[in-house]
Protein backbone atom coordinates (compact mmCIF):
# COMPACT_ATOMS: atom_id res chain seq x y z
CA UNK A 1 0.00 0.00 0.00
CA UNK A 2 1.40 3.58 -0.88
CA UNK A 3 1.54 6.49 1.00
CA UNK A 4 -0.15 5.37 3.77
CA UNK A 5 1.02 5.32 7.31
CA UNK A 6 0.04 2.81 10.40
CA UNK A 7 -0.48 4.78 13.56
CA UNK A 8 0.24 3.11 16.58
CA UNK A 9 -2.60 3.24 19.22
CA UNK A 10 -2.34 5.94 22.52
CA UNK A 11 -4.09 3.43 24.53
CA UNK A 12 -2.69 -0.20 24.62
CA UNK A 13 -4.91 -3.48 24.55
CA UNK A 14 -3.99 -4.22 27.97
CA UNK A 15 -4.96 -0.41 29.37
CA UNK A 16 -8.38 -1.52 27.82
CA UNK A 17 -8.51 -4.73 29.36
CA UNK A 18 -7.23 -3.61 32.95
CA UNK A 19 -10.55 -1.35 32.92
CA UNK A 20 -13.16 -3.83 31.67
CA UNK A 21 -12.02 -5.87 33.86
CA UNK A 22 -11.61 -9.35 31.29
CA UNK A 23 -9.56 -10.19 28.12
CA UNK A 24 -10.97 -9.44 24.74
CA UNK A 25 -11.86 -11.98 22.01
CA UNK A 26 -13.52 -13.20 18.99
CA UNK A 27 -15.79 -16.41 19.14
CA UNK A 28 -16.31 -17.26 15.45
CA UNK A 29 -19.46 -19.22 15.22
CA UNK A 30 -20.08 -21.36 12.00
CA UNK A 31 -22.94 -23.79 11.23
CA UNK A 32 -25.81 -24.14 9.09
CA UNK A 33 -28.58 -21.37 8.62
CA UNK A 34 -30.98 -22.35 11.04
CA UNK A 35 -28.51 -23.81 13.03
CA UNK A 36 -29.02 -21.52 15.98
CA UNK A 37 -25.82 -19.42 15.90
CA UNK A 38 -27.46 -16.27 15.89
CA UNK A 39 -29.94 -17.09 18.43
CA UNK A 40 -27.15 -18.43 20.74
CA UNK A 41 -24.76 -15.55 20.16
CA UNK A 42 -27.78 -13.00 20.96
CA UNK A 43 -28.77 -14.83 24.12
CA UNK A 44 -25.04 -14.94 25.06
CA UNK A 45 -24.66 -11.17 24.74
CA UNK A 46 -27.23 -10.51 26.40
CA UNK A 47 -26.10 -12.62 29.67
CA UNK A 48 -22.35 -11.55 29.16
CA UNK A 49 -23.73 -7.88 28.97
CA UNK A 50 -25.75 -8.46 32.45
CA UNK A 51 -22.28 -9.49 33.99
CA UNK A 52 -21.06 -6.30 32.90
CA UNK A 53 -18.61 -7.72 29.93
CA UNK A 54 -18.27 -5.31 27.11
CA UNK A 55 -19.71 -7.68 24.73
CA UNK A 56 -21.13 -7.90 20.42
CA UNK A 57 -22.61 -9.21 17.98
CA UNK A 58 -21.83 -9.51 14.45
CA UNK A 59 -24.79 -11.69 12.51
CA UNK A 60 -24.42 -12.47 8.66
CA UNK A 61 -27.98 -11.44 8.27
CA UNK A 62 -27.74 -7.81 9.79
CA UNK A 63 -24.02 -6.96 8.43
CA UNK A 64 -25.77 -8.17 5.36
CA UNK A 65 -27.96 -5.21 5.14
CA UNK A 66 -25.66 -2.82 5.55
CA UNK A 67 -21.56 -3.07 5.48
CA UNK A 68 -21.58 -6.19 3.22
CA UNK A 69 -24.66 -4.86 1.43
CA UNK A 70 -24.21 -6.10 -2.57
CA UNK A 71 -22.53 -9.48 -1.62
CA UNK A 72 -24.65 -12.17 -2.50
CA UNK A 73 -23.49 -16.26 -2.28
CA UNK A 74 -20.96 -17.22 -4.74
CA UNK A 75 -18.17 -18.60 -3.38
CA UNK A 76 -16.01 -15.19 -4.16
CA UNK A 77 -18.64 -13.32 -2.20
CA UNK A 78 -18.97 -15.31 0.63
CA UNK A 79 -14.80 -15.06 0.86
CA UNK A 80 -15.25 -10.73 0.59
CA UNK A 81 -18.07 -11.35 3.69
CA UNK A 82 -15.92 -12.76 5.39
CA UNK A 83 -12.70 -11.16 4.91
CA UNK A 84 -14.50 -7.96 6.39
CA UNK A 85 -16.18 -9.26 8.81
CA UNK A 86 -13.29 -10.44 10.24
CA UNK A 87 -11.73 -7.43 9.72
CA UNK A 88 -14.37 -5.63 11.78
CA UNK A 89 -14.34 -8.06 14.28
CA UNK A 90 -10.57 -7.80 14.58
CA UNK A 91 -11.08 -4.22 15.30
CA UNK A 92 -14.15 -4.62 17.67
CA UNK A 93 -11.33 -7.17 19.66
CA UNK A 94 -8.27 -4.32 19.59
CA UNK A 95 -11.21 -2.55 21.51
CA UNK A 96 -11.36 -4.53 24.50
CA UNK A 97 -14.35 -6.25 23.28
CA UNK A 98 -16.33 -10.15 23.64
CA UNK A 99 -17.00 -10.73 20.05
CA UNK A 100 -19.43 -13.24 19.10
CA UNK A 101 -19.93 -13.20 15.16
CA UNK A 102 -22.49 -15.82 13.82
CA UNK A 103 -21.96 -16.17 9.76
CA UNK A 104 -22.48 -19.49 8.30
CA UNK A 105 -18.41 -19.12 6.73
CA UNK A 106 -19.19 -22.70 5.22
CA UNK A 107 -16.01 -23.02 3.96
CA UNK A 108 -12.70 -24.12 5.36
CA UNK A 109 -10.46 -21.70 3.72
CA UNK A 110 -13.14 -18.82 5.12
CA UNK A 111 -12.77 -19.91 8.22
CA UNK A 112 -8.95 -19.83 7.76
CA UNK A 113 -8.52 -16.87 6.25
CA UNK A 114 -10.95 -15.63 9.51
CA UNK A 115 -8.96 -16.65 11.78
CA UNK A 116 -5.31 -15.47 10.12
CA UNK A 117 -6.86 -11.83 10.51
CA UNK A 118 -7.94 -11.72 13.59
CA UNK A 119 -4.88 -13.77 15.12
CA UNK A 120 -2.73 -12.43 17.26
CA UNK A 121 -6.12 -11.41 19.37
CA UNK A 122 -8.03 -14.13 21.01
CA UNK A 123 -9.87 -16.62 18.38
CA UNK A 124 -11.79 -19.62 18.92
CA UNK A 125 -14.15 -21.18 16.73
CA UNK A 126 -17.42 -22.56 17.70
CA UNK A 127 -19.42 -24.99 15.79
CA UNK A 128 -22.93 -24.99 15.74
CA UNK A 129 -24.04 -28.50 14.55
CA UNK A 130 -27.29 -29.56 13.74
CA UNK A 131 -28.34 -32.41 11.36
CA UNK A 132 -29.85 -31.07 7.51
CA UNK A 133 -32.75 -32.52 8.75
CA UNK A 134 -33.15 -30.40 12.10
CA UNK A 135 -32.37 -26.95 9.86
CA UNK A 136 -34.60 -27.79 7.57
CA UNK A 137 -37.79 -29.13 9.39
CA UNK A 138 -36.83 -25.64 11.31
CA UNK A 139 -36.61 -23.93 7.98
CA UNK A 140 -37.49 -20.56 10.50
CA UNK A 141 -37.31 -18.19 7.18
CA UNK A 142 -38.75 -20.45 4.79
CA UNK A 143 -35.68 -20.44 2.66
CA UNK A 144 -34.64 -24.04 2.98
CA UNK A 145 -38.16 -24.56 0.94
CA UNK A 146 -37.12 -22.06 -1.77
CA UNK A 147 -33.84 -23.81 -2.13
CA UNK A 148 -35.22 -27.42 -2.57
CA UNK A 149 -37.85 -25.55 -5.32
CA UNK A 150 -35.21 -23.87 -7.27
CA UNK A 151 -36.13 -20.51 -6.14
CA UNK A 152 -32.65 -19.49 -4.21
CA UNK A 153 -29.30 -20.73 -5.71
CA UNK A 154 -26.12 -21.65 -4.02
CA UNK A 155 -28.24 -22.34 -0.60
CA UNK A 156 -25.54 -23.67 1.69
CA UNK A 157 -26.41 -27.35 2.61
CA UNK A 158 -28.77 -27.79 -0.14
CA UNK A 159 -26.59 -26.59 -4.06
CA UNK A 160 -23.85 -25.24 -1.92
CA UNK A 161 -21.39 -27.03 0.53
CA UNK A 162 -20.80 -26.88 4.57
CA UNK A 163 -17.77 -27.91 5.61
CA UNK A 164 -17.60 -29.18 8.78
CA UNK A 165 -15.00 -27.67 11.19
CA UNK A 166 -12.08 -30.34 11.52
CA UNK A 167 -10.56 -28.33 14.76
CA UNK A 168 -13.28 -26.56 16.45
CA UNK A 169 -12.40 -24.81 20.08
CA UNK A 170 -15.95 -26.29 21.14
CA UNK A 171 -19.00 -27.82 19.65
CA UNK A 172 -22.48 -27.12 20.36
CA UNK A 173 -25.23 -30.15 19.47
CA UNK A 174 -28.13 -28.32 18.73
CA UNK A 175 -30.65 -30.26 17.63
CA UNK A 176 -32.51 -30.93 20.51
CA UNK A 177 -30.41 -28.99 23.91
CA UNK A 178 -32.17 -25.49 24.76
CA UNK A 179 -30.60 -22.23 23.91
CA UNK A 180 -29.52 -21.93 27.73
CA UNK A 181 -27.08 -25.05 27.90
CA UNK A 182 -25.29 -23.61 25.08
CA UNK A 183 -25.08 -20.27 26.41
CA UNK A 184 -23.54 -22.17 29.38
CA UNK A 185 -21.17 -23.89 26.65
CA UNK A 186 -19.70 -20.99 25.99
CA UNK A 187 -19.47 -19.15 29.23
CA UNK A 188 -17.34 -22.15 30.45
CA UNK A 189 -15.10 -21.69 27.08
CA UNK A 190 -14.32 -18.04 28.32
CA UNK A 191 -13.70 -18.97 31.78
CA UNK A 192 -11.61 -22.12 31.01
CA UNK A 193 -9.53 -19.48 28.41
CA UNK A 194 -9.44 -17.36 31.06
CA UNK A 195 -11.36 -14.36 28.56
CA UNK A 196 -13.45 -13.93 31.79
S1 LIG B 1 -21.79 -16.77 4.65
O1 LIG B 1 -21.84 -18.05 3.90
O2 LIG B 1 -21.26 -15.68 3.82
O3 LIG B 1 -21.08 -16.92 5.93
P1 LIG B 1 -23.89 -15.37 6.05
O4 LIG B 1 -23.84 -15.97 7.41
O5 LIG B 1 -23.27 -14.03 5.83
O6 LIG B 1 -23.32 -16.45 4.99
O7 LIG B 1 -25.42 -15.24 5.60
C1 LIG B 1 -26.28 -16.34 5.76
C2 LIG B 1 -27.74 -15.89 5.82
O8 LIG B 1 -28.14 -15.35 4.58
C3 LIG B 1 -28.64 -17.09 6.08
O9 LIG B 1 -28.95 -17.20 7.45
C4 LIG B 1 -29.88 -16.79 5.27
O10 LIG B 1 -30.81 -16.06 6.04
C5 LIG B 1 -29.41 -15.87 4.18
N1 LIG B 1 -29.21 -16.49 2.85
C6 LIG B 1 -29.73 -16.00 1.70
N2 LIG B 1 -29.31 -16.72 0.63
C7 LIG B 1 -28.49 -17.69 1.11
C8 LIG B 1 -27.73 -18.74 0.49
N3 LIG B 1 -27.74 -18.93 -0.82
N4 LIG B 1 -26.99 -19.57 1.27
C9 LIG B 1 -26.98 -19.37 2.62
N5 LIG B 1 -27.67 -18.41 3.25
C10 LIG B 1 -28.42 -17.54 2.51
Amino acid sequence: MTNLTFHEQSIELSQREAKNGHKSAVLWFTGLSASGKSTIAMACQKELFKRGYQVTVLDGDNVRHGLNAGLGFSEADRVENLRRVAEAAKLFAESGFIVLSSFISPFRKNRDLAQSIITPMNFYKVFIKVTMETAEDRDPKGLYKLAREGKIKDFTGIDSPFEEPLSADLTIINDTQSIQAGVDQIIDLLKEQHII
